[in-house]
């Protein structure tokens, strides 16, 4: 059943990409649509049938730089300590967190330092940790790349957190992930237990009383369930920086959301939850077509310019088999649903469990709404115009539900899309450079200042309205 269902989504993607280079012509008779689905179930078979016939030699040999290294492995390629945690949550999974306790050039003797910045990094949809630190040298991944424009570069500690479900994180304590239950699960449980785990698991290990939170896309997802439900871990934390928020998504056009309603939301309550993506060599499937060199390299950009935006420029051909080496990286198929729910719905609500709703939510029909009102944590948001999931105009109508929203920045790129936060070329002076800068600023801001805020903020909707306007006049 799993293995058919990752195939089933291969295909699915074969055909898109197909369509995508727009050469490809969908057979029109059943024969010759027969022969297709064969060709391709039977180069996929094909090729998983290498794949686990290679020896280890072989597999190092097939190795691009970051692709097949584990993250704590690509942390020390790039010469930083790291350190590795498993999180126990409320409900039992176990999750891990990677960590880099300080840089380069201090050595371990910082490490107590009092003065020292606390942050906490949590990928998107499909990620893991990996989204933070992968072609580090490049001054990219923000893990590592804030190190290297930072004044207090060697007094950071980044904590990189990793998602229930995904390649770093498939433990439970009583569960497998061979049982449906471990996958029942939606950002909705991210946010209720697997962001307050990590936030309290280094404020104690770190003897900090608040941390920096940095979000990319289901990473802020998941921030804003915590802070809305559980207010209380507001003051724990200092500064949000939301990257590319997924917060209203009825905007959302891109390719996987439109998947995400067709196939998702009509059964949203009819099938068991369980593992999206879920075999490990579609990864390294990913990585081989897209070594460099490889003929079929064209068709990775197109992969993941279906679900984030077409942004050729900020694509790095060199960097994607280390990206695709490591992503998809695993989650739940009741996430996408969630997704898919409010991309029809145009709320941010919880999971919509339809007959079973008065059950789970003390007599509704419908599911509530989270209540944005109670979020009191200053936050910063990052978004690009481009961008195919977290659409300007969802991520405007986000922005003015939070009262204590300190700085709305529009990525100085009009053609930035949803996966250039975490991958694109020029991310160190597009990204790390603004969030480290801003951060730098808010933390000297005594008391913080809600009139600077509130100029920022208008500033942005300055700049957005501009370009809505210039994106419809072309
Ligand atoms: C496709 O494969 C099935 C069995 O896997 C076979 O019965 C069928 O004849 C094949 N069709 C074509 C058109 O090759
Ligand atoms: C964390 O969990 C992994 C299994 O997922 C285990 O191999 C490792 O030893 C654990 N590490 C620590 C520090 O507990
Ligand atoms: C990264 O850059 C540093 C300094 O330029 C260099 O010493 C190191 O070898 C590089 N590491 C990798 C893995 O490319
Ligand atoms: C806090 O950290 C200390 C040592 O770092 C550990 O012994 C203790 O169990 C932790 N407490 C909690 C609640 O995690
Ligand atoms: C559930 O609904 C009842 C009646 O509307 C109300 O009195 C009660 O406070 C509600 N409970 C919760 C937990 O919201
Ligand atoms: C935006 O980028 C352009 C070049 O692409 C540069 O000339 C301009 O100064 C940048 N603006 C800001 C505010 O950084």
């Amino acid at each position: 059943m799993r293995q058919s269902l990752a195939i089933g989504l291969t295909i699915l993607s074969t055909f898109l990409v197909a369509n995508a280079t727009q050469n490809f012509v969908f057979p029109s008779d059943q024969a010759g649509q027969e022969k297709l689905w064969n060709d391709t179930i039977q180069a996929i078979l094909k090729f998983k049938e290498e794949f686990e016939s290679r020896s280890p030699a072989d597999v190092l040999q097939a190795e691009d730089g970051d692709a097949s290294l584990t993250v704590p492995e690509v942390i020390l390629r790039y010469g930083y300590p790291v350190e590795v945690h498993n999180i126990t949550t409320e409900d039992g999974y176990i999750i891990q967190a990677h960590r880099i306790p300080y840089g380069l050039a201090c050595g371990a003797v910082n490490e107590g330092s009092p003065k020292k910045r606390v942050v906490w990094m949590q990928h998107g949809l499909m990620g893991d940790s990996s989204n933070w630190v992968i072609t580090g040298n490049k001054s990219r991944g923000l893990g590592i790349g804030l190190r290297k424009i930072s004044s207090t570069k060697e007094r950071i500690t980044d904590n990189l957190g990793n998602y229930r479900g995904n390649t770093y994180s498939t433990m439970h304590t009583t569960l497998l992930p061979s049982q449906p239950e471990f996958w029942d699960f939606s950002w909705h449980d991210l946010g209720m237990y697997d962001i307050p785990a990590g936030i309290d698991y280094v404020l104690n290990h770190t003897q900090a009383e608040s941390l920096y939170y940095i979000g990319h896309s289901m990473g802020t997802t998941g921030f804003f369930v915590t802070m809305s439900e559980r207010p209380e871990y507001n003051a724990k934390v200092k500064l949000m920086s939301a990257l590319a928020p997924a917060l209203f998504m009825s905007h959302s056009t891109s390719v996987i959301t439109r998947l995400l309603v067709e196939l998702f939301v009509p059964i949203i309550d009819q099938v068991p939850y369980v593992e999206a993506f879920p075999i490990e060599w579609t990864k390294d499937l990913a990585a081989e077509l897209c070594k460099r060199g490889a003929p079929t390299q064209p068709l990775c950009s197109i992969i993941l310019y279906l679900i984030g935006g077409k942004n050729e420029p900020q694509l790095d051909l060199d960097s994607l088999p280390a990206i695709l080496g490591h992503s998809p990286a695993g989650s739940s198929t009741k996430t996408f649903m969630h997704y898919g729910q409010g991309i029809v719905s145009g709320q941010f609500e919880k999971f919509n469990y339809r007959g079973a709703n008065p059950d789970k939510y003390n007599g509704s029909l419908t599911p509530p709404k989270y209540d944005l009102g109670k979020i009191t944590t200053p936050i910063a948001i990052y978004y690009g115009d481009n961008d195919f999931l977290a659409d300007p105009q969802d991520v405007l109508r986000g922005a003015r539900e939070f009262s204590t929203l300190v700085n709305l920045h529009r990525v100085n790129d009009t053609l930035f899309s949803h996966l250039d936060f975490v991958w694109a070329l020029d991310q160190g002076t597009l990204i790390n450079k603004p969030v480290m800068d801003f951060m730098e600023e808010f933390a000297n801001r005594l008391p913080p200042n809600g009139v600077a805020g509130r100029v920022q903020f208008m500033n942005g909707l300055l700049s957005m309205t501009v370009i809505l306007v210039i994106n419809k006049m072309l």
